[in-house]
């Protein structure tokens, strides 16, 4: 970090610390300024991105201090160099981890019980930093603290972080909120932002920057916002190249193809210019008092309770306090939750929204949590296919759309028998094939054997509402696909219980007393009727104005949900920041990502032959006698020694070597 301090009139000074790029004003009082010739007291990114211009006035007795902070600019080719680097870990998060080299901390937690996790163990496809999990650290970092300060400064609290939740055997409860600690698995995935922010190198496989981002003044929150950005383009381009497959492609079954792809109208943009979190905020690295090491982008002060139990008033409440937020872009930027799953380790919810297109950013959630009919989705067996009710024939063993409602579960893991979940249950037949037979090709878990069986694979052709298919071979079947209270609560109008999550209002019952007398659910569970639609209006123009209405106009049209859902994830990634500078548009996704420019130069690479050896390009009598090089297979493969062999001439095709790069 560069620092320049100067004074040129005894009240007048001048601190320029390299990188700063936008501005806020500060009024301060013109003797905190000069008083005794000392420079006032100013907060310093950690990393100094920092632009302080103190100018005072004499006479005047209030002074302006322009405060300037921020990351620095990036321009296109870096963000398209590391843009490369996020597309490498979120392609291979496990080899990424593993060239971090530092074993990622795990603690147990059974009851009362915390266990560490044994050193060396296999990390769990929850843990490791999929493109999801950027997405979602984006919306964490994004959150502002319970004071109302930061936003998006890559930081965040890592209280109750590192766990790992699994049932106590001896059926201890948890205290109420404990599985609720927000940024819980989160760290591994800044783990690997902090190594792309300071090592030029990492990962392997990548572009090499000429020096790290912390060098070159960019800020931390930059480049996780970059990452969330380009976390959603995943699902977004995922999604369109289903769109042309029958496999994963839903809105095929569904007799819609054209809701398939997303097609923005405009660009998702990426903007540079936030300031990191000051270091009166994190935690001493020096600090061992932790089971887990200390991080760079730790903060200790409490953040805004991110709360998954609340309903639909309460969290738009909680997107306009926090991110200003209206019912509107409250609703489009849910739809975060088409891309990724529960993982019930850290969370304790189950499951996944979507089932079978958990990698696909789309809007089939606002259909899921519309409750319209829709097909129940099987991987297995015999590959991808769909299953629905009544009407099947010998060439449609799918049937008819099914009709869909939600069964709230308490998982009884907590004091107040949560966390409790929705599930997303299909009325339906059974699987059925047909190959001169009506079979059953179920699992174990889709009902019992009378409802998987031929008799009721033969009823199922019967058309849909006869009333001679009897009960026992069209039953609600839950599918591994949930939602959490936050979720449902966007189009049904329920309330819930502060204290244990648990949801109220509705038909809920009262009391929840799982006694073995008494049980305010049957079974832990609840299916809810009657539930208002959730009328809570957004604030613009833009029609329609209810909650339960843009959730079903963002269900019926993919196009109008994406182009509502990339202002939003703008608007929160810009939580906090003074001024933001446009830095670099996605294509769309159905376009490729532009490559960056190839570095000028050729390298002069060994492979290990020649580092066992000791020899090196620019002096190999093999490399200066041509013996080697182009004239050589394993060397044309492999490009060694790309600078010397032209040199030498005998250099490989198509190659103009007249200057050497640095590798
Ligand atoms: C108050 C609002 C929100 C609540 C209560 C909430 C809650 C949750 C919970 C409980 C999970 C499951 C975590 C796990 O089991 O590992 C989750 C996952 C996720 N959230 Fe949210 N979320 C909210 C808003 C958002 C927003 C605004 C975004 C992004 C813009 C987002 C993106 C994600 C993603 C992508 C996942 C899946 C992560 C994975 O696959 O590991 N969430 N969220």
């Amino acid at each position: 970090m560069m620092v320049f301090v100067s004074r040129w009139s005894t009240c007048f000074f001048h601190v320029l610390l390299i990188g700063g790029s936008s501005a806020r004003h500060v009024t301060m009082r013109n003797d905190d300024v000069c008083e005794s010739g000392h420079c006032p007291k100013f907060h310093v990114a950690e990393q100094g991105m920092v632009m302080l211009q103190v100018k005072t006035d004499n006479t005047a007795e209030n002074s302006t201090v322009e405060l300037v902070e921020g990351g620095a600019p990036w321009g296109e080719q870096l963000a398209l160099k590391v843009v490369k680097k996020l597309e490498e870990v979120m392609a291979h998060p496990e080899q990424a981890v593993r060239q971090l080299g530092a074993a990622y901390e795990c603690i147990v937690r059974s009851g009362a019980n915390l266990t560490k996790c044994e050193d060396g163990r296999k990390l769990s496809s929850g843990e490791l930093p999929d493109a999801p999990k950027f997405l979602r650290l984006g919306f964490h970092d994004c959150v502002k603290y319970a004071d109302g300060s930061g936003g998006c400064d890559a930081c965040i609290n890592l209280e109750g972080m590192f766990t790992k939740f699994k049932p106590a055997a001896d059926d201890t409860k948890l205290p109420p909120g404990v599985g609720m600690a927000g940024n819980n698995n989160l760290a591994l995935t800044a783990d690997v932002l902090e190594r792309i922010y300071t090592d030029p190198a990492y990962p392997a496989n990548s572009p090499k920057l000429h020096r790290s981002l912390h060098e070159g003044g960019q800020s931390r929150a930059d480049l996780w916002a970059l990452a969330t950005l380009y976390a959603a383009r995943r699902g977004m381009v995922n999604n369109n190249r289903v769109c042309n497959k029958t496999s994963r492609n839903i809105y095929k079954n569904l007799g819609k193809p054209e809701l398939c792809r997303l097609t923005p109208s405009r660009p998702m943009k990426f903007y540079s210019g936030r300031a990191d979190c000051p270091s009166s905020f994190k935690a001493d690295p020096n600090d061992q008092s932790k089971f887990y090491r200390r991080r760079a982008y730790e903060t200790l002060k409490a953040e805004h309770e991110v709360n998954a139990h609340s309903d639909g008033k309460s969290l738009q409440r909680f997107f306009e306090d926090v991110f200003g937020m209206d019912a509107r872009e409250t609703v489009a930027i849910m739809g975060a939750h088409s891309f990724g799953t529960f993982n019930s380790g850290s969370s304790m919810f189950k499951y996944t929204w979507k089932r079978g297109t958990s990698e696909l950013l789309s809007n089939e959630y606002y259909r899921l949590i519309a409750l319209m009919p829709h097909y129940n989705k099987q991987t297995k067996p015999g590959g991808w296919h769909v299953v629905g009710g009544p009407g099947r024939t010998e060439t449609n063993f799918s049937g008819a759309l099914a009709k869909t409602r939600w069964l709230v579960r308490a998982r009884d893991q907590t004091d107040g028998h949560g966390p409790f979940q929705w599930s997303h249950q299909y009325l339906r037949c059974p699987d059925c094939s047909w190959d001169g037979n009506w079979t059953p090709i179920g699992h174990s878990n889709e009902g019992g054997p009378g409802f998987r069986s031929e008799r009721c694979c033969k009823e199922c052709t019967k058309q849909p509402g006869d009333p001679t298919i009897p009960d026992a071979c069209l039953r609600w079947v839950s599918q591994e696909e949930e939602a959490s209270s936050v979720d449902a609560g966007l189009y049904l109008d329920f309330s819930f219980d502060p204290q244990s999550g648990r949801p109220t209002g509705c038909d809920f019952p009262d009391h929840f007393t799982n006694t073995k007398h008494q049980r305010g659910w049957t079974k832990k569970s609840h299916a809810p009727k009657g539930c208002q639609k959730q009328q809570l209006e957004s604030k613009g123009d833009r029609e329609p104005k209810m909650m339960y209405q843009i959730v079903e106009q963002y269900a019926d049209n993919q196009n109008i949900w994406i182009d509502d859902f990339m202002p939003s994830l703008e608007k929160m990634l810009s939580n906090g920041a003074d001024s933001l500078q446009e830095e670099f548009s996605f294509p769309g996704p159905d376009d490729e990502m532009q490559e960056p420019d190839p570095e000028p130069g050729c390298v002069d690479k060994r492979d290990n032959r020649m580092k066992n050896k000791g020899v090196h390009c620019a002096t190999w009598s093999s490399v200066k006698k041509c013996t080697v090089c182009v004239n050589n297979d394993r060397w044309r493969q492999k490009k060694l020694c790309q600078y010397s062999c032209y040199q030498a001439g005998c250099g490989y095709k198509g190659d103009v070597c007249d200057m050497l790069r640095e590798q």
